[in-house]
């Protein structure tokens, strides 16, 4: 039995002694469509491992496969990134601290779990691609890669990190609504964004590839 059903029955219980026994088809309905949203998700994660497979298994050579997961890893990890800049800035407008730091929280676990994971196959699938290319590693778009991961790989170790940790232990002292956890929250999503731009510039860069 599923937490959500068994809420529902606890407070239907709560107000009726026996409600659990039949339960409200509403409830019920909600129940069964929560299982189905579920198992589409499911599909919808199978759907895109598959598509990968086939697009990677019929791409013309290994260049193009390296290419393929650069590409998708950077998406999520610069695109992701990008996205929760913007929510950020109209998280910031709306002037919940508990919204803003619930933000930041989820953030965090993005960070750690997405977005750093990903940083890593783009830096990985960058150096196959040269390796496999022989290409030149001295033209502007691949210094630039490497410096611009080296500069957000920094910001996160040197900055972000420890910062997270300072922020979190400012809550824990003093609360989420205090000035100083907020300030310290927002100083965090400031460097945040300076850490997107480098990113998309990067992006940018490496598509267009002047000076080279
Ligand atoms: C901040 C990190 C990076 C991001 C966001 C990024 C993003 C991208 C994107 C969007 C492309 C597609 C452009 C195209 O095909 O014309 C690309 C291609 C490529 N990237 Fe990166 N990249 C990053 C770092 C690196 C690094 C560090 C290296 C090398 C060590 C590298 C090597 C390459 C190569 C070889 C290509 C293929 C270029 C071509 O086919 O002409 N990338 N990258």
């Amino acid at each position: 039995m599923t937490d959500y059903r068994e809420c529902a029955i606890r407070h239907l219980t709560a107000i009726d002694p026996g409600a659990g026994v039949g339960l409200d088809p509403a409830v019920e309905h909600a129940d069964t469509t929560q299982a189905v949203r579920s198992n589409l998700s499911l599909v919808a994660g199978i759907a895109l491992l598959l598509g990968l497979v086939i697009f990677g298994w019929a791409a013309p050579d290994t260049f193009n496969v390296y290419k393929m997961v650069h590409v998708v890893a950077a998406v999520i990890w610069v695109g992701g990134g990008a996205m929760l800049t913007v929510l950020a800035l109209l998280t910031e407008r709306e002037g919940d601290p508990n919204v803003l730091m619930s933000l930041g929280r989820k953030a965090e676990f993005l960070a750690t779990r997405i977005f750093i994971p990903a940083s890593f196959v783009v830096l990985l699938f960058g150096i196959l691609m040269m390796i496999q290319g022989s290409l030149d590693w001295g033209q502007f778009w691949v210094i630039s890669g490497l410096v611009g991961f080296a500069a957000t790989f920094l910001t996160g170790l040197l900055f972000l990190s420890p910062q997270t940790k300072k922020l979190n232990a400012l809550a824990a002292e003093h609360g989420v609504e205090h000035p100083l956890t907020q300030a310290a929250l927002k100083r965090l999503l400031l460097v945040a964004r300076f850490d997107v731009a480098v990113l998309l510039l990067v992006v940018a860069n490496m598509t267009a590839k002047p000076f080279s």
